[in-house]
């Protein structure tokens, strides 16, 4: 019998025997959940949640997220959601998210090239472009929703660009990305036609924009994304299509709340602005630690494809755990001073987890800092005396990608 760590003698344990603590306890707020979760995060490595398990320390977030009998949950929302609708179901594509084994290998071997840094690189003057008109917007007024006005718009002209469809298309876009996040919200039974009706708008428009760079190439990931090839495999028109919809399915929510959490954290530490301002080659490091200290994606589910057996604990067939991104990012087995946030300092020895790892590692990680790395120091220059004006209000700390719902602010009218 295999052992988590090779050569212990003892029986595993079946997880469910465990006596563990619960995170999710119905009577708890969203305030005390969270407490409780970092408050148990130093001396526990797993505890219970609603649905299975959560683990909470570096060390056992990169194993089960590296182990590759560990497969992604996204496959399965449609049912965790409770969807029986069975055309939905059964109109299912194999996606980049949610492939698993060889066909995620060969998915990803095709793709990687065309998401590398210096792809990104070509979209930062754009980036620029895009960051400042959303400024000018506000900045006579001196007063702005940074959620609403800049984070919410900012990235799908990006998506757009890099797709290579044209600005009037932005609006368009915009609603189907809206649309077909919905599969994300609680209300997901009610909103299934809008969802369905947008996918299949956003299949019809990709298509179309496939055909075209078949026949008319140009400098975009489209073209690129045909043009891939590897040992004589390419792309079918098919994975082409679901190519563009995780894009927009893992490219828009994450950038718009992550850009949300990073001014949200950095309007709680003025003269950290201020530097970022007047030192706008800071931006790299404090997007870093940003993301380290306060991640929009505070975790991701995996489901066990196999009896597997981690740390003399036996996890059945199908048991659900989630790794707790936001907790492994403030072990302070891994990262010195943890609680501490210094967009000054120097990097800790392993990278912070807000883009995953293993197998399904972010494919848009360069894409993301670069928007995040060109946005901050702008925000920050146009707006150096930020202050919140109220309060942030934040999204639930279960919503699968968390940010502020609204950032209020105020600053000198420009
Ligand atoms: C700050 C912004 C972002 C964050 C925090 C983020 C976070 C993540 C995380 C945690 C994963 C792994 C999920 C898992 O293991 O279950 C992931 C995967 C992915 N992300 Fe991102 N992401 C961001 C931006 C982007 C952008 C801009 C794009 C597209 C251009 C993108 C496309 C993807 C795709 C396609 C995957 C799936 C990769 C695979 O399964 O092989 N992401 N992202």
């Amino acid at each position: 019998m295999l052992y988590g760590d090779g050569m212990s003698p003892t029986t595993p344990t079946v997880v469910s025997d465990l006596d563990l603590p619960s995170i999710d306890a119905p009577e708890l707020t969203d305030g005390e959940r969270q407490a409780l979760v970092a408050s148990l995060a130093p001396d526990h490595w797993i505890v219970r949640n609603a649905i299975g398990y959560t683990v909470l320390q570096y060390a056992d977030v990169v194993a089960v997220l590296r182990d590759k009998r560990w497969h992604s949950a996204t496959s399965k929302i449609p049912e965790m959601m409770g969807i029986t609708d069975r055309e939905f179901l059964d109109n299912r594509r194999v996606s980049i998210l949610s492939a698993e084994g060889d066909v995620h290998t060969r998915l990803r071997r095709l793709v990687a090239k065309s998401f590398s840094p210096r792809s990104a690189d070509r979209l930062r003057p754009f980036m620029r472009e895009v960051v400042t008109d959303l400024v000018d917007g506000v900045a006579a007024t001196g007063r702005a929703d940074i959620a609403a006005d800049i984070c919410e718009p900012y990235p799908i002209p990006i998506i757009c660009e890099l797709l290579g469809a044209p600005r009037d298309d932005w609006q368009l876009f915009s609603r189907w990305a809206e649309d077909v996040l919905r599969i994300f919200n609680g209300n997901v039974l009610e909103e299934l036609d809008v969802i369905k009706a947008a996918r299949a708008e956003l299949d019809e428009y990709s298509r179309g924009l496939i055909a075209d760079r078949r026949n008319d190439p140009r400098d975009d990931l489209i073209t690129d994304l045909i043009a891939a090839e590897e040992a004589g495999d390419r792309l079918s028109t098919d994975e082409l299509v679901m190519m563009v919809d995780a894009v927009i399915v893992g490219g828009t929510d994450t950038t718009r709340n992550q850009l949300g959490c990073a001014v949200g954290l950095l309007s709680g530490y003025p003269e950290q602005w201020k530097l970022l301002a007047e030192q706008p080659e800071l931006a790299p490091r404090a997007v870093e630690e940003t993301m380290r200290y306060f991640g929009a994606v505070r975790g991701t589910a995996r489901f066990a494809s196999e009896d597997i057996v981690y740390r003399d604990v036996r996890f059945p067939a199908g048991t659900v755990v989630m790794t707790s991104l936001a907790t492994a990012n403030r072990d302070s087995s891994v990262f010195d001073d943890p609680g501490t946030f210094d967009i000054t300092s120097e990097p800790s020895g392993q990278p912070h987890l807000t883009f995953g790892s293993g197998i399904h590692y972010c494919l848009g990680a360069a894409l993301a800092r670069a928007e995040l790395q060109e946005a901050l120091p702008i925000l920050a220059r146009r707006m150096p005396d930020l202050a919140v004006d109220g309060e942030i209000e934040w999204k639930p700390s279960t919503t699968a990608i968390f940010g502020p719902a609204h950032l209020p602010v105020t600053f000198t009218p420009s």
